[in-house]
């Protein structure tokens, strides 16, 4: 495991260098991207630096991390909107180049997650995973209780991600209930895992996830099994971990 541990000014900028990286050793690397506050400025800056010319990001393959189950595709709450906005749209990523979820009915939920792990297969597997923590230890929205071999399936919310997702919503009441999320064992079987956490309100969590036993009501401690783990964290989550 490397740690990366950033001022909170250049926690953005070592978020994109990971990007940067994965896609300069492999222009068509394959990402699973998680969406959520804090990877946003990574991508700002990946996007910045596609820009200045310092990055070509014409061919990256991208693939949805999760996503609310019943939204209407131009609900721009959806994750799916938060990407197309961060991500696909600035990097002029293409219907062809990216494997989403789509889940606006329920009952299209469990063949979307067999399409998307078929997909991720057809990929030839995932060069990196950028994932955020949850406040619960959770990695896209494998909840507690999850183990390392948990599949791509539908999951729903634990009471404190309905919480904390609350703010996007306009409320707890107004927040999805049902999810879908690339699994745990999907993850692990990528060939970089990047978790990416900062500020002091994930200190926590992000000390149980690194240091704490594998267990699965922390199912983030399960990542130190990756082949390559990174953690990318700024002092405020690091102090004390
Ligand atoms: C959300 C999402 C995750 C995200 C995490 C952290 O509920 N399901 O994919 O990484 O929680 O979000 P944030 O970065 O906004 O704290």
């Amino acid at each position: 495991m490397d740690v990366v541990r950033t001022s909170v000014t250049d926690f953005d900028a070592a978020v994109a260098d990971v990007l940067a990286e994965t896609i300069a050793a492999r222009p068509d690397a394959v990402l699973l991207l998680a969406t959520g506050s804090t990877p946003i400025g990574g991508f700002r800056e990946l996007v910045r630096r596609v820009g200045a010319g310092d990055v070509d990001a014409r061919r990256i393959r991208v693939v949805q991390l999760d996503e609310y189950v019943g939204i209407p595709d131009d609900d721009r709450r959806s994750l799916y909107g938060w990407l197309e906005r961060e991500v696909l749209a600035p990097l002029e990523v293409d219907e062809d180049r990216l494997l989403r979820f789509r889940v606006e009915s329920a009952d299209d939920a469990e063949a979307a997650c067999a399409t998307l792990d078929d997909g991720i297969g057809r990929l030839g597997g995932l060069d990196l995973a950028l994932l955020g923590l949850g406040p619960n230890g959770h990695v896209g929205f494998n909840e507690p209780p999850c183990g390392p071999d948990a599949p791509t399936r539908v999951v729903a919310l634990d009471p404190a991600s309905v919480t904390s997702n609350a703010r996007y919503w306009g409320g707890e009441e107004h927040v999805p209930r049902l999810s879908v999320t690339v699994g745990l064992g999907p993850i692990l079987a990528a060939r970089h895992v990047a978790l990416v956490v900062q500020g002091d309100h994930k200190r926590g969590i992000l000390r149980q996830t690194l240091e704490g036993p594998e267990t699965p009501q922390v199912p983030a401690s399960y990542l130190r099994r990756a082949t390559r783990y990174t953690v990318v964290a700024d002092e405020d989550a690091l102090d004390g971990a």
